[in-house]
């Protein structure tokens, strides 16, 4: 897992749009009185998804603003959690779990391919600038590992081959069908077995 990079290019100013103001006090309004800075984990997603999906220091400040609370306590926030973009990523953004189920089913060979069509270095734009790739730690998908996420969709049951087959997709501006690529629903197992007992005769 890598140190979070922080961009260099800052923008001086950052606002919630309109849409922006309405979603964070939708949210603000949920917590109770005095308790409205624990809104801040989704004031920065909100941030983040206004601003091309990442953060600059300016919203953090706004952020911090919004909520009346310090700013270092939001850039600890920000700088802590993998799904804050601290640097502006491509319009397809990449990330592969290389947490413990999916590095024993082959995460690192995801991470190859990634270097092979992105770039070498992970939060390194491609050289098209439409394309950005990282490591994330677990998203939840264990049970189809290995697997990549991929703006807000999932792509399961990877291999390297699989993955160099998405990325040459995404690369020339297709959009792949996320999900399991070894033919599951969802996490369903396969060969239609449903216990134990039929993986054992199988
Ligand atoms: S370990 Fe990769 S999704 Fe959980």
């Amino acid at each position: 897992m890598s140190l979070k990079k922080i961009s260099k290019d800052q923008p001086k100013n950052f606002q919630f749009s309109e849409n922006s103001l309405k979603a964070a006090n939708n949210i603000v309004k949920n917590y109770p009185k005095g308790k409205q800075q624990s809104a801040v984990m989704a004031l920065l997603y909100i941030a983040q998804k206004q601003n091309n999906n990442w953060i600059p220091l300016s919203a953090m400040k706004y952020v911090a603003k919004f909520l009346n609370m310090p700013y270092i306590k939001v850039y600890e926030v920000a700088t802590f959690y993998s799904m804050y973009n601290l640097s502006p990523v491509g319009e397809y953004f990449v990330q592969v779990c290389t947490t413990t189920p999916c590095m024993i089913r082959g995460a690192y060979k995801l991470v190859e391919a990634c270097k092979e069509k992105i770039s070498e270095s992970e939060n390194t734009l491609s050289q098209s600038g439409k394309c950005s790739w990282m490591e994330v730690e677990c998203l939840g998908a264990c049970v189809n590992a290995p697997m990549m996420q991929i703006n807000d969709d999932y792509y399961e049951d990877l291999d390297k081959e699989k993955t160099l087959k998405i990325l040459d997709k995404i690369l020339k501006g297709d959009k792949p069908k996320p999900g399991s690529y070894r033919g599951r629903i969802n996490n369903e197992p396969e060969n239609n077995r449903k216990t134990l007992l039929e993986y054992k005769n199988a």
